[in-house]
């Protein structure tokens, strides 16, 4: 299942699992401590901060986690004792449920706290809800928010640590993070390897984390867009196609006929409609036509090229269903990836992060 061999000699390097049924029958110390020694970080707001060893040492943990997801049951106390909140101010299917259950799986006590059904609704502020959940030991939060930069508020507002699990259109961590140990996995480094991200780059924060840290790997990314979906920055003059962000590793292409040959990934996003102000695109069929994944497109890529999507998909718009189903997709491993690598995240955080 998730990462029996993300055994890659860089992911090895960053740091080597300890045999984890050892050190989960040593009665003096919490399973997999020695993963989390001299770990710093408390929180994860995003991927830009984070140096490419420390984004190497999360997914290496993510693939210890993944040996105790292979276990008969389940199921490890390394987080015994401690409370995680997960407060979600906007839908979520996968990020929620595999916070919720990474942490379960750890042995920490989960609670989702949502926008709907909480004194949010009765008014109660952002910085209210924290100190209450601080109020009562929170020792992490796990926080989506349709505000950008909400995450950075909490961090400092309580004590416990804060992991962004989706702030606007800002950043998304974890998503990024468990994109880069499919790749990874798929092909050992990502060095010089060309990865097309196509769709609705404006409103993406998954666009946003991917971007940071799979040039921090060393890939090379293209973003497909129309123009309307493009943030201003990778829009503005001469540098369209050049560079946009300063960053040397990205480009930026209209034309996905064209950016698609040859690429080594191709990660398709949605539309999100929920926050587009305006009429951006003329029809869904007419974007449907020059943007869709469709198994012609795929065919101009790589022979070993891999088909992501981070969910959720409209499978007819941006994906055509084969392409969504087929042999080269990882979409469903992406969703499985996304349990262990937030396992690490909650790990390394609580135990290591000072
Ligand atoms: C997100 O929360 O950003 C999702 O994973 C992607 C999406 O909503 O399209």
């Amino acid at each position: 299942m998730v990462a029996e061999s993300l055994d890659t000699q860089s992911l090895d390097a960053a740091a080597p699992a300890p045999p984890i049924a050892e050190s989960d029958r040593s009665p003096a110390r919490a399973p997999f401590d020695d993963l989390a020694s001299d770990w710093l970080l408390r929180h994860l707001l995003d991927v830009d901060t984070l140096s490419r060893d420390e984004i190497l040492r999360i997914l290496s943990t993510a693939n210890a986690m993944a040996e105790v997801l292979e276990r008969p049951v389940a199921r490890t106390p390394a987080l015994r004792g401690v409370t995680v909140f997960n407060l979600f101010y906007e839908a979520s299917t996968r990020t929620r449920s595999s916070f919720e259950l990474a942490g379960k799986i750890l042995g920490a006590d989960v609670i989702n706290v949502s926008g709907s059904g909480s004194s949010v609704e009765k008014g109660e502020s952002l910085v209210e809800t924290l100190n209450t959940l601080a109020a009562v030991g929170a020792d992490a939060v796990v926080m989506r928010h349709p505000a950008s930069g909400a995450p950075w508020l909490a961090a400092r507002t309580i004590d416990g640590h804060i992991i962004n699990a989706g702030d606007g259109q800002h950043a998304h961590p974890t998503q990024a993070l468990l994109d880069a140990y499919i790749l990874l996995r798929e092909f050992g480094d990502l060095g010089g390897r060309r990865i097309v991200i196509v769709g609705d780059i404006l409103h993406s924060r998954v666009a946003r984390s991917n971007i940071w840290s799979l040039t921090k790997l060393g890939a090379e990314v293209t973003v497909v867009a129309p123009r309307p979906l493009l943030p201003a920055s990778m829009t503005a003059g001469a540098a369209e196609k050049e560079h946009p962000l300063s960053l040397p590793n990205v480009r930026v292409e209209s034309d996905l006929d064209e950016a698609i040959v040859g690429a080594d990934a191709v990660m398709a996003l949605r539309i999100q409609s929920e926050r587009l102000s305006g009429k951006l695109l003329p029809s869904s069929a007419e974007y449907a036509r020059r943007y869709q994944l469709t198994a012609e497109r795929v065919a101009q890529a790589a022979p070993q090229a891999i088909v992501m999507h981070p969910g959720p998909m409209n499978e007819g718009v941006e994906i055509a269903v084969d392409v969504a189903h087929s042999s080269q997709s990882r979409i469903e491993a992406q969703v499985s990836a996304g349990l262990a690598v937030r396992m690490a995240v909650l790990f390394l955080l609580i135990r290591g992060g000072a």
